[in-house]
């Protein structure tokens, strides 16, 4: 098991453990100890030495019998940003010339989080192995992957890439990898290890079994890529290849740029240790956190705990005040990557936050299985945004919510497969309308698929060197 925040290897024998255990409330994890085979009853008994009781017991009291203060320091300020049309365009050539010059000679490594559980999708294997694209039915994972051979490509140099599992899916991602050659990138350029995992815990504060002689676990949250790149060796193999920044993304945005060289050339250019890409949110209700400073540092508030004055203030254009939305798109420099881990150990200190959940579980009493119909159980995790306001200077850029951002997080409506493939639709007629072709419409929607694969272009402008079609017909499917 991969141990995160709260396990810690003791030996005890097993009369200690059960008084331990009565001590803290949790007896009940052993209540099915005697039917256990041996090999089972050794595998509770080692999760359960893994515990550090004193830690977990204090996080119970603090998220999950009460609700952790998640109020941010006041005052609470609109964060500045680089907007997406340059008020400086002179200053952004500059800055897209520094970050190629970084990834021709190699600084810059691509790192993708993808060991969360994907519930709300429904999608039983890891997310990134969903078939996403609208003819081709790519999994996420290679279409992460095409982008990096076009960038190598294009910059004659190797973009490692890292990608984060957790206990529970790495092995069939691991396979996955395996069994597409790694999709032409190279194994030794691709590198998966698990994140740490945490206990779920009732609403009771008493932890959960998942199985008769395990403990119910959740990944700890993309906040622990940090502890887990430090604890895989993956910063230290960064190091070795020359990486000085990390190109941090989700698993679920199929129209993220993995690498970005305007993104990293302002990064870099201002010595930022940590920064941020940003959409302008639809309305004051849209379910994304937002960037602010708070007492002066940068951080980004939940959509769930901003006050609504807050969401709903404008400024003198009539344009929301606090209306910087957070996707998830990050670059972080290795410094400070190493930084925040070093010495810490597996107490790197990120707040975790408490998320009430439906997690299946063996019932003490009766030892049948239970899935619950409503939320019975805390998940603690962290959330790398939480490392932010740690920075010594961080920017964020603005981008285009058609250019970049068509996550996949539900099986159906918003944020869906269907509202995905319907925004690469979109952005790959806006890809090929600047480059002349004509693209059919029917009432205001695109009126063909089209399908544009990152092997071919990585932008509308890098699409111009492809061979194209002088017009889409309508209803036309087209893959380039
Ligand atoms: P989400 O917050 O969308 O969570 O993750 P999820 O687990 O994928 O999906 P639901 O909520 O169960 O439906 C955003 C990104 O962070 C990664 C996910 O894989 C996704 O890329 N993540 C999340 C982790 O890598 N580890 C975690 O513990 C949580």
């Amino acid at each position: 098991m991969t141990q995160g925040d709260g396990m810690r290897e003791v030996e005890v024998g097993l009369g200690q453990l059960r008084q331990t255990l009565r001590a803290w409330g949790q007896e009940h994890l052993l209540a099915f100890y005697p039917e256990l085979s041996p090999a089972q009853k050794d595998a509770l008994t080692a999760q359960l030495r893994t515990i550090d009781w004193p830690y977990l017991g204090e996080l119970t009291e603090t998220h999950v019998r009460r609700k952790p203060d998640v109020s941010a320091p006041e005052p609470i300020e609109p964060a500045p940003y680089y907007p997406v049309v340059p008020e400086d365009p002179e200053f952004y050539r500059r800055a897209r010339e520094r970050g190629m010059s970084l990834i021709r000679q190699g600084h810059v490594a691509a790192f993708a989080v993808a060991g969360g559980q994907g519930t709300r999708l429904g999608w039983d294997d890891p997310k990134g192995t969903f078939p996403a694209t609208p003819i081709g039915r790519k999994p996420l994972f290679q279409i992460f992957a095409e982008q990096l051979r076009r960038t190598e490509g294009l910059y004659e140099a190797v973009v490692p890439w890292y990608i984060m599992t957790s206990a529970a899916n790495h092995a069939v991602t691991q396979d996955f990898f395996e069994a597409h050659d790694y999709f032409g990138l190279g194994r030794e350029n691709v590198t998966l290890f698990p994140q740490g995992m945490m206990p779920s815990i009732g609403f009771d504060g008493r932890l959960l079994l998942g199985e008769k002689c395990a403990l119910a676990l959740n990944p700890d949250g993309h906040g622990g890529s940090l502890t887990a790149l430090a604890k895989s060796g993956a910063l230290a193999d960064m190091a070795r290849r020359g990486v000085t920044q990390i190109s941090y993304f989700q698993v679920d945005n199929p129209n993220v740029r993995c690498i970005d060289p305007l993104f990293i050339g302002l990064h870099v250019g201002d010595g930022a240790d940590m920064s941020s890409k940003m959409l302008r949110k639809v309305s004051p209700k849209e379910k994304v956190g937002v960037f602010c400073l708070a007492a002066g540092k940068p951080c980004v508030i939940e959509y769930s705990d901003m006050p609504d004055a807050l969401a709903e203030a404008e400024d003198e254009t009539g344009a929301l005040k606090f209306g910087a939305g957070s996707i998830a798109i990050h670059m972080i420099s290795l410094d400070f990557a190493r930084r925040l881990t070093a010495g810490k150990g597996e107490r790197l200190e990120l707040p975790f936050h408490r998320a009430e959940k439906k997690v299946p579980h063996i019932d003490p009493e009766t030892g049948d299985c239970v899935s619950p119909e409503m939320p019975n159980a805390v998940k603690l995790e962290r959330f790398i945004f939480d490392a932010l306001p740690l920075a010594r200077h961080s920017i964020i850029l603005e981008t285009d919510r058609v250019e970049e951002f068509a996550p996949i997080k539900n099986a159906e409506g918003n944020d869906s497969p269907e509202s995905s493939v319907n925004l690469q639709i979109e952005r790959a007629a806006r890809w090929l309308e600047a480059n002349g072709v004509e693209v059919p419409y029917r009432d205001g929607e695109v009126d063909a698929v089209i399908e544009i694969s990152p092997l071919t272009a990585l932008s509308a402008e890098d699409l111009g060197n492809a061979e194209l079609p002088a017009r889409i017909e309508p209803g036309q499917k087209v893959l380039l």
